[in-house]
């Protein structure tokens, strides 16, 4: 058997960069500024412009990034955060960390995000904030999640860790609710090398908050104005890289789509149901199929050679280190048992898209 096919490949990632990458470690080593510069200050404006909002402000990790958002959007009076349980936690462990209570609704089971209606079902008085995780990658249309949100004074904040780049008609995931967040933790579609992360808003305010509770509160050098300060920054080498991997991030969500589809149509007409990702309102994050067997399924794809992931296996109800108050949500756990993960990322070989579609049809068999 040949090299084991992985869901995710950073060695190759790193190699296809590799000369910019390394031009782009050089600048900073020649600019003697390693934290807060240049290259920060231009990634934030490159991505700016990109997703066509006035302000982007960059963090050391997409769950800093939730967790602030959360913090300078939480109505005064309310205590609670709102959010999927099948979305890895990441909100949960954010709402934690800045101080709040979690409750959870349920998901749509053919797009695995949450709804109006499922929101609405689980809503108490103090839910202040609801996270809306474009998971897999897919921006479905949230305008009814936004409107009812903004009628009912909650604040609407969008994990797009998994989605930059989707957009309806042009506009991006992260432009339709109060604040969004993102990471480009390696295995992202925008990844850096290490850690980093994002929140983007077109409210000034939120901005100038959100700069200030990343550096410790700081209104300028070593005054604290805003409290709920933490030290979260993105240094000069991680935006030097990401300066190089935006302008890529279009083509290859279009390539990662384009694998997406392969495993539809090799799947076609068997009871493996892999989620769609038709267009742009999908940045093909993630190659997810839904099956009844799945222990078999990937039994047989290891035995060829082939690696899979679940993402995520544990309801967040379920963790308990969060300990969250028990939650029953059917749609989330029938979806938790289902969900498998092939690989997806820019650099699979046609080889070995193929080997994939292959190993699905014959299991199919
Ligand atoms: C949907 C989602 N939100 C948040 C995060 C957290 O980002 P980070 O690992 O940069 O903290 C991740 C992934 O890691 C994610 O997939």
């Amino acid at each position: 058997m040949g090299e084991v096919i992985q869901v995710n490949n950073l060695f190759r990632a790193i190699q296809h960069d590799r000369d910019s990458l390394t031009c782009a470690i050089n600048s900073v080593f020649d600019s003697g500024r390693v934290v807060l510069g240049e290259q920060v200050a231009s990634f934030e404006n490159e991505l700016a412009e990109y997703l066509k909002v006035p302000n982007v402000v960059s963090v050391a990790s997409g769950t800093d990034a939730l967790e602030i958002a959360i913090k300078i959007s939480m109505p005064k009076g309310k205590s609670t955060v709102l959010s999927a349980a099948n979305a890895g936690a990441y909100s949960a462990i954010a709402a934690r960390r800045a101080g709040f209570n979690i409750t959870f609704a349920d998901v749509d089971k053919t797009t695995a995000c949450l709804t109006w209606g499922h929101i609405q079902e689980a809503l108490n008085d103090d839910v202040g904030v609801v996270v809306m995780t474009h998971l897999y990658g897919l921006l479905t249309d949230i305008s009814e999640i936004a409107e009812n949100c903004k009628k009912k004074g909650i604040s609407l904040v969008e994990d797009c860790a998994q989605s930059l780049g989707a957009n309806i008609g042009g506009f991006f995931s992260g432009s339709f609710g109060d604040i969004a967040t993102t990471s480009f933790y390696p295995t992202k579609n925008l990844g850096a090398l290490g850690d980093g992360g994002a929140i983007f808003t077109a409210n000034e305010q939120l901005s100038n908050k959100a700069r200030q509770l990343r550096q410790y509160g700081w209104s300028k050098k070593y005054e604290i104005s805003s409290a709920g300060g933490v030290n979260s920054r993105l240094d000069e080498i991680q935006a030097a890289f990401l300066r190089i991997r935006l302008p890529q991030l279009d083509s290859n969500n279009e390539v990662r789509r384009q694998i997406i589809n392969s495993y539809i149509e090799a799947a076609e007409n068997s009871a493996l149901h892999v989620f769609p990702a038709d267009g742009p309102n999908h940045s093909g994050h993630l190659a997810v199929l839904v099956t009844e067997n799945r222990e078999e399924l990937r039994q047989f794809l290891s035995e060829e050679g082939i690696s899979t992931e679940i993402h995520f296996p544990i309801p967040d109800y379920k963790q308990v280190g969060l300990m969250a108050d028990p939650h029953k949500l059917p749609n989330t756990e029938w979806l938790c048992n289902r969900i498998l993960t092939l690989p997806c990322y820019p650099e699979l070989l046609s080889i070995e898209i193929e080997k994939i579609c292959q190993a699905i049809r014959t299991f199919n068999e």
